[in-house]
């Protein structure tokens, strides 16, 4: 299918929709977030499940999938192969009856490297696929391995060349596989290659985050055969056909978290609705340690930040552990707190293009490989800054929330490939935010 005629809304229709353009936010900061937040689908959640339509032909329906940059290209990537791709507020139809093509461009994987998901899919329903190599990212390289090593071992033969992953006549098979890392990627990979290979796969030392159990609820929902979900042992009995997917995406632990600390920043009461409490357990526990009040219910959690947050050390690892999704958003809640945090990244070790940013806004941080010491300071003061990633971007603009005077931050792109309609739910909680077009 050609792009061009791609039913995929490609245009913002309001200036608070994301719309991925160069556009930045102008934020006076000074004014305590107070309010209830609906959290949305997230789309660490949403992306997975969108590559493993590819596995059954028919018509699947995505409920509660967020409107971003990210399920956005997503979606074109999957209509290149051939499907459908239609987005109704936050129901997202995928037909994948006419899939016809098993390549997946240079041009759309360079700009989000989850499209890599295709790859196992492809190879398990068509036994073909051409797949570009990702490439790095803003914050180093980051490998994919064992998604390779991982299918060979099932039988794909693949071959690397120019940029491209291929494999032809592929007929994957049932494998044990022991993961040396644990990765969230890789894991969500053979999960949905194993459900169709031949015979039994055994993955070990597999991720358990939130968004690959759920990935795996998904799949036996559709007639997987898949035991041990949740522990990090789990085996696959491969099917000859899967059903369909209808399912609701979970609610966004990152962007939870994100509004939480936004709680603990600003000293105001945030209720954070339709969550899962249990998936960002480890924020809310180091944001307790920092001095907030939480109460948690069954589908909302409300956190009230204190006079001035308290400095708590804090050390990403695999879930149930501190995500490396909310370090960036947690240096921005030690730059101001009361004493000197320790910040360690030990899943991706230079993640840390917010530091410099933090620095211009008066934090002191000190940066030795992988390690922040930031010593917190009083006052952060109003600056342009410019974010380089996702996360890092969100951490800007919550340093911006109690910064002196105006902050604007550039490029909010990125803050695009992940928070849906993130400056419209400041604005609902009293932030002074306005996206400007550069
Ligand atoms: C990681 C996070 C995920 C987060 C995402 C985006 C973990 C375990 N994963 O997922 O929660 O949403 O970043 O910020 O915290 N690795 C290899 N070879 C591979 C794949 C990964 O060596 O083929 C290594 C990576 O370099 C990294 C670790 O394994 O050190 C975890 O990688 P993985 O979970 O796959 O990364 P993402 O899927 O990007």
């Amino acid at each position: 299918m050609d792009v061009a005629t791609s039913v995929l809304p490609t245009a913002a229709p309001s200036s608070s929709r994301n719309s991925g353009t160069m556009d930045a936010l102008v934020i006076q900061g000074g004014r305590p977030l107070s309010g209830r937040v609906a959290i949305s689908g997230a789309k660490n959640a949403a992306l997975p499940v969108m590559a493993a339509t590819l596995l059954a032909p028919g018509v699947h329906r995505l409920r509660n999938c967020p409107q971003l940059v990210d399920t956005r290209t997503f979606g074109k990537v999957l209509e290149k192969l051939g499907a459908k791709v239609t987005f109704q507020k936050n129901e997202c139809v995928i037909d994948t009856t006419g899939v016809n093509s098993v390549e997946a461009p240079y041009e759309l994987v360079k700009t989000m490297r989850a499209s890599i998901y295709v790859l196992g899919p492809l190879l398990a329903r068509f036994g073909a696929a051409r797949v570009s190599l990702p490439g790095g990212c803003a914050w180093g390289p980051r490998p994919v391995n064992l998604h390779l090593t991982g299918l060979q071992a099932m039988g794909a033969q693949l071959d690397i060349d120019h940029g491209y992953i291929t494999g032809k006549d592929v007929k994957l098979h049932g494998a044990h596989f022991n993961f040396d890392v644990v990765s969230v990627g890789a894991t969500a990979q053979l999960l949905m290659a194993a459900t169709l290979a031949d015979g039994v796969t055994v993955l070990e030392n597999v991720a358990i985050e939130p968004d690959i159990t759920v990935l795996g609820e998904v799949l036996a929902q559709c007639g997987a055969k898949i035991e041990g979900l949740g522990t990090r042992r789990v085996t696959v009995t491969g099917v000859k056909e899967l059903r369909p997917i209808d399912t609701a995406i979970i609610a966004d632990r990152i962007e939870a978290g994100t509004f939480a600390a936004a709680a603990a920043m600003t000293g105001g009461t945030i209720t954070l609705e339709q969550v899962i409490p249990d998936h960002f357990e480890a924020s809310l526990r180091k944001l307790e340690e920092s001095g907030c009040t939480v109460v948690r219910e069954v589908d909302e959690v409300t956190i009230t930040g204190p006079s001035r947050p308290r400095a708590v050390d804090v050390t990403t690892m695999v879930f149930p552990g501190f995500p490396t999704d909310m370090q960036a958003q947690m240096m921005a809640v030690a730059s101001i707190a009361n004493g000197t945090s320790v910040i360690t990244d030990t899943i991706y070790l230079d993640r840390f293009t917010h530091v410099p940013e933090l620095a211009r806004m008066g934090a002191n941080i000190e940066l030795k490989g992988n390690v922040a010491v930031v010593k917190g300071v009083e006052r952060l003061s109003g600056a342009p800054v410019m974010a380089t990633d996702l996360r890092a971007s969100a951490a800007l603009a919550l340093a911006a929330l109690v910064a002196e005077g105006e902050t604007k931050v550039s490029r909010i792109y990125h803050l695009d490939r992940g928070y849906e309609n993130f400056d419209q739910k400041l604005r609902d909680l009293g932030a002074r935010v306005e996206r400007i077009r550069e």
